[in-house]
């Protein structure tokens, strides 16, 4: 069986709301709650643990197991590992992707096993034209091939064994590096694979974001 970290402990500032952002209502509940219903919905999840600020541990939806993350998203990532046993694979998704569906998962998972990676991570394709500049910050150098970028999301499923690897030998630096777990396998010379997903899919960072995942939950 599969397990399901959610990574949730982050404090929002971005955001700018009293309470951590995972626990801000959206749609009437708590946000963490839309991405828990989800992976209830998926029948090779067996177990979901979630990270949470220390001080909100009591804020775990039902039938899940709470976890206290860490300073970084990475190691909420390693804390939550730690608390759930041996299953495998292992699926890492952000509380701050309320919109992501079962289908999104299991497909994820499917891809996993057909591809024999050792990670498989849900993307969108880039639509906008990416232009890299110099180190004056301003002064283009490069357009990159739009068609070969991705703009990566969660969920991110892994094989237990890679994950933990990665994780225990990445040092502290290198893990407040990490925007995403992918990156930590691809150091260690993983092979990671994309899973088209929707760009619908977002990540609610700051408070227009907020807006357009409740208007997508509703709907
Ligand atoms: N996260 C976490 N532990 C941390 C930092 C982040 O579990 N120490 C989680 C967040 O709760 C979120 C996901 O990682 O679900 C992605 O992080 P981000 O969107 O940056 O959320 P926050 O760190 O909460 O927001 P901000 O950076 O604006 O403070
Ligand atoms: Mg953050």
């Amino acid at each position: 069986m599969a397990v399901a970290l959610i990574v949730a402990a982050g404090r929002g500032e971005r955001l700018g709301s009293e309470r951590p952002k995972a626990l801000v209502p959206l749609a009437g509940r708590p946000m963490v709650d839309w991405s828990v219903d989800a992976l209830r919905a998926v029948a090779a999840v067996g177990q979901i643990v979630v990270a949470l600020p220390f001080d909100h541990l009591d804020a775990a939806p039902a039938g899940t197991a709470a976890v206290a993350g860490g300073m970084v998203r990475s190691q909420s990532v390693r804390e939550a590992l730690a608390a759930s046993g041996s299953a495998d694979p292992v699926i890492v998704h952000d509380a701050a992707r309320p919109l992501a569906t079962a289908e999104l998962f299991d497909r994820a998972l499917g891809e996993l096993t057909a591809s024999g990676a050792d990670a498989a991570i849900a993307a969108a394709p880039v639509t906008d034209t990416i232009k890299e500049v110099g180190p004056d910050g301003r002064t283009v150098s490069r357009t990159l091939d739009r068609g070969r970028l991705w703009a990566i999301q969660t969920p991110q499923v892994f094989r237990r064994a890679a994950l933990e690897d990665a994780l225990a030998t990445a040092s502290n630096d290198v893990l407040a590096q990490a925007t995403d777990d992918a990156w930590l396998i691809e150091r260690a010379g993983g092979q990671v694979v994309v899973v088209p997903s929707d760009p619908e899919n977002i990540k609610v960072t700051t408070p227009v974001d907020l807006r357009i995942a409740e208007a997508l939950l509703k709907r």
